[in-house]
């Protein structure tokens, strides 16, 4: 039987129980369900000091975020809108994942990436959606096809940890299930790796030399 695939969250803000950190354990509970094995980074996981490029080796903190990715199948990222878009906190998180450049999987390569996004108005929810998305992109994830925007002036979550707009919440549950989904196969994919991957530049090649 195939293994559990694992799936990370991280995000939220310095303050534990965000909106955004209460969406990404929505997503994460429903990626467990769907037979995940589910870690989180938020709240003070994320205060790391600024990503420095001299700095011979992270400190525990970034150590524990880059073990989690690195070992991860899927990650999901969850942001609240500072200004815009993505904080600063969380942003330079996610400069830490530098250090994973040569890495077997360097960055976040062959992980699928849901994203959401909260902001208190819709505005700041959907750029800081399509910069998180943009991040992922540089960082070679894959962004899931569908990302979620949250307007926490309209929805909220309930004590049992659901969100309260029953939209919402089923875009949460897809999140997950998409990451779960890429994540199985791309794992299976892995699996047959000899065969499968040396097949990419060979059509590849074929492609570039009509
Ligand atoms: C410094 C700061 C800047 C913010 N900028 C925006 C913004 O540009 N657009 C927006 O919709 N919400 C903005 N917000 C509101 C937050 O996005 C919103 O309150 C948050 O996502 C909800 O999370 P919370 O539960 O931590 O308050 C800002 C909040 C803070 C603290």
């Amino acid at each position: 039987m195939q293994q559990a695939v694992k799936v990370v969250g991280i995000g939220g803000s310095s303050r534990p129980g965000s909106t955004a950190e209460r969406g990404l354990r929505v997503v994460l509970a429903e990626a467990a369900r769907l037979g995940a094995d589910v870690s989180l980074i938020a709240g003070a996981d994320l205060v790391m000091p600024l990503y420095d490029p001299r700095a011979a080796s992270p400190e525990p903190r970034a150590r524990r975020m880059l073990a989690a990715i690195a070992g991860a199948d899927g990650v999901v990222l969850a942001s609240p809108a500072y200004h815009g878009t993505v904080p600063g906190l969380l942003k330079n998180a996610l400069d830490h994942i530098e250090q994973l450049r040569d890495d077997e999987r360097p960055y976040l390569t062959g992980r699928a990436v849901g994203c959401l996004a909260v902001g208190q108005g819709w505005q700041g929810a959907v750029t800081t959606l399509a910069t998180l998305r943009d991040v992922v992109h540089a960082l070679r994830g894959w962004p899931t096809p569908l990302g979620v925007a949250l307007n926490s002036a309209t929805a909220g979550f309930t004590a049992s940890g659901e969100c309260d707009d029953p939209h919402i919440q089923r875009q949460l549950n897809e999140v997950a299930a998409q990451v779960v989904e890429f994540g199985e196969a791309h794992r299976a994919l892995r699996a047959a790796a000899p065969t499968a991957r040396a097949a990419v530049p060979t059509s590849l090649t074929a492609l570039q030399a009509r």
